[in-house]
């Protein structure tokens, strides 16, 4: 047995900082350039990329907030993530390691395989009319297809649009009529550890039911499943097409073209479609691998999320390709394919450096395996650090993490809206103070963050606020939502004019640190899934026995939060509550997908309104945390409360209201 973890069950040793290979610059020197001369802190980061033709400006902020950075310049991602490294003579190099202990399979591909395969699928595309800023949606699984996939379409200039596999056909129906693809790209299934769950009967019902419809569906037979039927007159069989497929050349298109759009919650129920320009976010996020993470080339790095999140495309797809890594795509959970020691074999079999995954997985890992014992035979010396994000991180969680994997364990911040991080502790550079136990660290280099209070002045050291990020945002971020371009002010700048508002609320420590605390909006995140409450609320509302309900979040010792529903029955309904309930849960999962982890629906006499008709879920969602002090006096009927308080109660989250 060999003995490598390096700080197996004790508590009290203090896990030093690994080291890294190259010599660190300040991160204060680092911080200040990037605010006081972002054009030329960023021209410099720019030379990490290959352009095809340069930049006439690096900044131009004349329409702010609609900020465009590296004007004029040209560039593919896919050259930049595959084609480059071939060249450079590295196209033996593995690009990434597919691991599935749910269908047994290890699959090992290099640089040279992934340009050959992404070239001809990309042919496929232009052959079927797909062009330069032509829409594809992507709803596929964790597998290296999906990477393919969005390369494919990368390559010609056109933008991908990726659906987590977890969501609905409703969901896909709502990204399919808002994107308007030319084309689908989808997976025969995605397979959890329960079930295998069939994709093309959610497209089949997604298309049937969208006012566009795709001229054609791209279908990727997986292999180890059964075959799933497809449509002749609308679907083609990836395999047998890019057989005789053409491989197309990669087509350069402007820095400020969208790569990407992305579909996210946010306060209403309709998601928003974050649109992500190319060149920006390829230098930082390389920036990012060097600079927060500390990474190399020749370093292996696994991101534990799905390709559907922003984590997906910022950190298992394009950046550690562009910076010529090896990236792990893991196809399964953290205890039960086949049990806890996973994480653990992972990082031994492929040497991994740097892992960034969600603290739920950790919280998992430790219930299932509260002393390690699944990993005690695994070298994890190759391991530097673990980066933890995504969701409220908890100090038990953090200690337990760093004891087990013997690595410093960092908690950093950001959001689908920049593509990367906020805020972390630059693993990169020296910085000036160390990290307090629960803080998400310092600003990154660009982000000028501020907290301001409610009437827009700045607040001091330690006091509570809303964080924001002074314009102009750095490189990579968000440049608008599709479509919606007035939502788009109005979402992020319009309450602070002159700032990007996070919609997160939390303070800065006289170090500088940052310590995020809550959303201020109904956004919450389940196990770092990031839901809607009131498109949750638009699901349960369309049962013809419910006459009001509101979705609110509660603790859940795993998964951070977990959504619940507070609903009044309609007075003439002959149905009884449970059943009622039950039909919400199953109209959940079937509507939105069984990644909401909706399982908790209670029927209650009343709900909390405004005089104007406004429920107050913040106060139920904090008397379900004990925090509930008083009750607002522009409650029309406090006496509601009562009842909820017993219903909380009864799930074991209220210990009552005083
Ligand atoms: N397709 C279909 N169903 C899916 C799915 C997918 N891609 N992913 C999850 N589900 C299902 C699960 O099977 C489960 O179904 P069940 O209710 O029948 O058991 C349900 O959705 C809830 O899943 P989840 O909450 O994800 O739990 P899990 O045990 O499957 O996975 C984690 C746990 C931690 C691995 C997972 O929650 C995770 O990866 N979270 C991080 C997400 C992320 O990366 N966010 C971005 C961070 S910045
Ligand atoms: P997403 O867009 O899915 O990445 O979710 C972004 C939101 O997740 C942020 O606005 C925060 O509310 C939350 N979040 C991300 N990282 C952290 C973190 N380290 N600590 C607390 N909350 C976080």
């Amino acid at each position: 047995m060999l003995s490598t973890r390096k700080h197996r069950g004790d508590k009290k040793k203090k896990i030093s900082r690994t080291s890294i290979p190259f010599p660190l610059a300040s991160y204060e020197t680092v911080f200040a350039d990037s605010i006081q001369h972002p054009e030329r802190f960023w021209a410099k980061i720019a030379q990490n990329i290959t352009w095809s033709k340069s930049w006439k400006r690096v900044l131009d902020n004349t329409y702010e907030p609609f900020t465009k950075w590296f004007l004029g310049g040209e560039l593919n991602a896919c050259y930049n993530a595959v084609d480059r490294h071939v060249e450079a003579g590295k196209g033996g190099k593995v690009a990434l390691i597919y691991d599935s202990p749910l269908l047994g399979i290890v699959r090992k591909i290099t640089y040279f395989e992934l340009q050959e395969k992404v070239s001809k699928l990309a042919g496929l595309l232009q052959r079927l009319g797909v062009s330069k800023g032509d829409k594809v949606i992507i709803y596929m699984p964790l597998i290296p297809e999906t990477i393919m996939a969005m390369l494919a379409v990368a390559r010609i200039g056109a933008v991908h649009s990726v659906v987590f596999g977890g969501f609905a056909a409703s969901e896909l129906c709502q990204r399919i009529q808002h994107a308007e693809p030319k084309v689908i790209i989808a997976a025969s299934c995605g397979i959890e550890p329960s079930r295998v769950v069939n994709y093309i009967t959610e497209l089949n019902e997604a298309i049937s039911l969208s006012l566009h419809k795709p001229s054609k569906c791209i279908i990727y037979q997986r292999k180890g499943v059964d075959i799933a039927e497809l449509d002749p007159s609308r679907d083609m069989d990836w395999e047998e097409s890019i057989k005789n497929a053409e491989s197309a050349p990669c087509i350069p298109v402007e820095a400020n073209d969208p790569l990407y759009i992305l579909y996210t919650s946010g306060t209403t129920g309709e998601p928003k479609g974050i649109i992500r320009p190319i060149g920006g976010y390829l230098c930082t996020l390389i920036y990012n691998l060097k600079t927060l993470y500390g990474m190399n080339p020749e370093d292996v790095w696994w991101a534990t999320s799905d390709f559907g999140w922003v984590v997906g495309h910022s950190f298992m797809c394009y950046g550690p390709l562009c910076l010529g890594m090896t990236t792990i795509v893991y196809e399964g959970k953290p205890t039960t394919t086949p049990d806890p020691s996973s994480y653990y074999r992972i990082i031994s079999d492929y040497k991994v450096n740097g892992v960034f995954t969600v603290p739920t997985a950790m919280r998992l890992l430790k219930q299932t395996d509260p002393d390690g014992k699944y990993g005690t035979e695994y070298d994890l010396s190759s391991l530097r650090q673990i980066w933890l994000a995504g969701e409220h991180l908890d100090l038990n969680t953090k200690l337990w993490t760093e004891r087990m994997f013997g690595v410093p364990v960092i908690n950093h911040w950001w959001q689908t809206e920049t593509g990367s991080a906020i805020s972390g502790m630059c693993a990169g550079l020296k910085n000036p103070c160390s990290d307090t136990d629960l803080t998400v660290g310092l600003p990154f280099p660009g982000y000028n963050v501020k907290i301001l209070r409610k009437d827009g002045t700045e607040a001091d050291v330690n006091e509570l606020g809303r964080i924001v990020v002074k314009l102009p945002l750095p490189p990579g971020t968000l440049s608008t939502l599709y479509r919606a371009e007035e939502r788009f002010i109005k979402t992020y700048f319009a309450k602070f004019p002159g700032y990007y508002d996070t919609m997160d609320a939390g303070y800065v420590d006289k170090d500088g640190l940052i310590y995020v605390t809550a959303r201020a909006d109904d956004v919450i995140n389940v196990a770092g899934h990031r839901l809607s409450t009131l498109a949750l609320e638009n699901i349960v509302l369309s049962h013809p026995d419910v006459s009001m309900a509101c979705v609110i979040s509660v603790p859940d010792e795993i998964k951070s939060e977990v959504p619940m529903c507070l609903f009044v029955m309609k007075d003439d309904s002959e149905l009884s509550d449970y059943i009622v309930a039950k039909d919400l849960v199953n109209m959940v999962r079937d509507n939105m997908g069984p990644v909401a982890a909706f399982r908790m629906a209670a029927a209650v006499r009343g709900l909390p309104l405004t005089r104007s008709g406004k429920i107050c879920r913040k106060s139920i969602s904090d008397l379900a945390r004990n925090k509930l002090k008083k009750i607002s006096g522009t409650v029309v009927d406090p006496t509601v409360y009562k009842d909820i308080e017993e219903v909380l109660k009864k799930y074991g989250f209220c210990n009552g209201l005083d």
